[in-house]
């Protein structure tokens, strides 16, 4: 009975982890950097991807979560990859520029009206043929996650785009949202996440924008008197891996990670939206900042100030991506 009892489950977990126990390797060890909170929809997604890859592929893969910028930050983390210093990554689709222009037309301020209209977008295959677009320079895309719809703060109510004029505003590396701010007459400053709070709190920038997500988890309501709930661009990411790595991985366990991956993104996408009307309230509820709402003429006013970026960016993107995401809102 105790002799039954000791080796039933030593045989099935045998069967289950396949040859690395066996073998006596040791686990393929997965390090997953990214640069904010873990109560958000991105740091929850890792750490789902790191719970089922250990109840499914136990002993055969590990999986590190790093986040807050711990182990890389903006600045080092796509050249750590591209390296193999750390195996996964999902850095905002704005991080990407240096190595592809065509992501940029998810940074396109109003081109896509709501988030359900992103990942319509993400589906599609021409959304989907640039997730192999930087396999040459050592970042293969493995599947797009979502984040939520950006707003605007500042330490003055924005309600109309005249407003945001001789401000500085943080924003992402991102030749587009450097132009959007320009638009404006505004400054656009290019900072790593990770420093936003303490150039908010410190003044050399006045403004920013983001998700709810983000403005909660790094308490940037804290810093800043005034959100003005525009909905003009979203932040999504792309999740990915260095691509000899991911080829290296023996076929049946990439197989089952790339399945992990896609329960995973499909959770993260199900749950982005409903993590930012939470941390929406919570911020409310917190009063230390003040909602601006727009009316449908102010909306229409700053949608017509941003718009004229569309064509200026059409050539960069490629008419056709650009045809492609312009099918997806239900207007
Ligand atoms: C930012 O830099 O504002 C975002 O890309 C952070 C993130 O990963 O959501």
């Amino acid at each position: 009975m105790f002799k039954s009892l000791l080796t039933l489950p030593l045989t099935a977990l045998l069967l289950v982890t396949g040859t690395a126990l066996a073998e006596g390797k040791a686990p393929i060890l997965i390090k997953f950097s990214h640069v904010v909170a873990e109560d958000t929809p991105k740091g929850k997604g890792a750490l789902l991807f790191k719970k089922l890859v250990e109840e499914r592929l136990a002993g055969e893969v590990k999986v590190e979560v790093y986040p807050n910028s711990t182990l890389f930050g903006d600045a080092n983390e796509l050249e750590a990859l591209r390296n193999n210093e750390v195996q996964m990554l999902a850095p905002s689709l704005s991080k990407f520029e240096p190595f592809t222009k065509q992501l940029q037309v998810f940074d396109l301020p109003f081109l896509f009206d709501d988030l359900e209209a992103v990942k319509r977008f993400q589906k599609r295959e021409k959304s989907r043929d640039l997730l192999r677009t930087m396999t040459a320079q050592n970042i293969y895309g493995l599947a797009y996650w979502n984040n939520g719809m950006k707003q605007l703060s500042a330490n003055r109510p924005l309600p109309k785009p005249a407003d945001a004029k001789g401000l500085a505003f943080r924003i992402q590396p991102s030749a587009v949202l450097a132009a959007q701010f320009t638009a404006l007459g505004a400054k656009a400053v290019p900072l790593p996440f990770a420093e936003t709070f303490k150039a908010l709190q410190g003044g050399s920038v006045q403004g920013t924008e983001g998700p709810w997500s983000n403005f909660a988890s790094q308490k940037l309501d804290s810093v800043q008197p005034y959100i003005t709930e525009t909905n003009h661009g979203s932040i999504n990411y792309m999740l990915v891996s260095n691509p000899k790595f991911w080829t290296s991985i023996p076929y049946k366990t990439r197989t089952e990670l790339e399945a992990i991956i896609e329960e995973v993104s499909q959770r993260v996408g199900d749950e982005a939206e409903q993590i930012n009307q939470r941390d929406r309230e919570a911020v409310l509820a917190a009063g230390r900042t003040k909602l601006v709402s727009l009316s449908a003429d102010e909306h229409a006013a700053w949608r017509a100030q941003m718009e004229p970026l569309w064509k200026t960016f059409e050539k960069e993107i490629g008419a056709d991506v650009m045809r492609a995401a312009q099918t997806v809102n239900r207007r």
